[in-house]
């Protein structure tokens, strides 16, 4: 398996699967358990998915050991504050059934309580509950103002991040890469169920991969951690096929110029 390396010295997978929306336990365990048996060793959950349990149980049915798999779970805005969110923490770490988490992070700077949280995640990652702490949904604001207020640099920024978007986020791709925070590509693909994108398929036809395939090969290639999502088994292997082909410098430069800026989240600016 790929990896990247993350600012604490860890290795993290080059990419991801993702859970969102994959609402109950038994569809995620038996999503996450074709993920890990396609080669994927990193799963994304968060608190709010509603899934902790699922994925959790997936990874102990894996038969893979604990230490192979890249477990990421994200703290929900009602959870923020110093004590709620060392509650929380313990909480997933419960429904999940293991004992550490590989990354946690603050899934959103909504609440003027990030800064408490914040010296929760420094106090999970001093006693070793946390081998990483991280954000999503963080502008280069958000990330400019916790570097002010801390010591402890996050190891991630989790943000959406696709060729659609890419103008809006170059901004802070490139304060992350500046900062050797590495950015995690959250609905990396969600935009060609919607968009028809002529570019995307002329590429894709040309190396004979599905425009999915180049979309989160485009990720990688910008040095970012794409996290798929599927409820279909061949989707969901498909996705992973991604490292037996390289995109020219031209190909990139295409993708990058499709930024319309329309975004399948919120827009954080502004937020707290
Ligand atoms: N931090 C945050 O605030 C945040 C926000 C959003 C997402 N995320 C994370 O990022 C992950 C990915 O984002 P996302 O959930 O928006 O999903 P995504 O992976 O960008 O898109 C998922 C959609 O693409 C379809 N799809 C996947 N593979 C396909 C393929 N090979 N061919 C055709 N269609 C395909 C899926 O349908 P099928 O099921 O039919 O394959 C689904 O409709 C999330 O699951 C979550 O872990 C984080």
């Amino acid at each position: 398996m790929d990896t990247f390396k993350l600012n604490t010295g860890n290795e993290i997978p080059v990419i991801g699967f993702g859970t969102w929306e994959i609402k109950s336990d038994e569809l995620a365990k038996q999503m996450v358990l074709v993920a890990l048996e396609a080669g994927y060793r990193l799963i994304d959950t968060a608190r709010i998915y509603g899934n902790e349990r699922g994925v959790g149980e997936a990874i102990r049915e894996s038969g893979i050991p604990r230490e192979e798999i890249f477990v990421t779970t994200k703290l929900w805005n009602d959870d923020q504050g110093y004590d709620h969110t060392l509650r929380a923490c313990q909480e997933s770490l419960q429904r999940l059934g293991l004992d550490y988490l590989d990354l946690y992070l603050i899934h959103w700077p909504a609440t003027g309580k990030r800064h408490e949280s914040w010296r929760a995640f420094e106090k999970l990652y001093a006693d070793g509950t946390i081998k990483a702490a991280g954000v999503s949904n963080y502008t280069v604001e958000h990330l400019q103002e916790l570097q002010s207020q801390s010591d402890l640099k996050p190891a991630v920024d989790q943000v959406e991040f696709h060729p659609f978007i890419y103008e809006q986020q170059k901004a802070v791709l490139d304060y992350c890469q500046s900062q050797d925070i590495l950015l995690e590509a959250y609905s990396p693909i969600n935009r060609l169920s919607s968009v028809s994108s002529q570019p995307v398929h002329v590429i894709a036809e040309r190396l004979g991969k599905t425009p999915q395939q180049v979309v989160l090969r485009w990720c990688v290639q910008h040095h970012t951690v794409p996290l798929p999502r599927s409820t279909s088994p061949d989707h969901t292997r498909s996705n992973f096929q991604i490292f037996d082909f390289e995109l020219t410098e031209e190909d990139m430069r295409t993708l990058n110029s499709l930024s319309d800026g329309e975004r399948v989240t919120w827009d954080p600016a502004g937020m707290g």
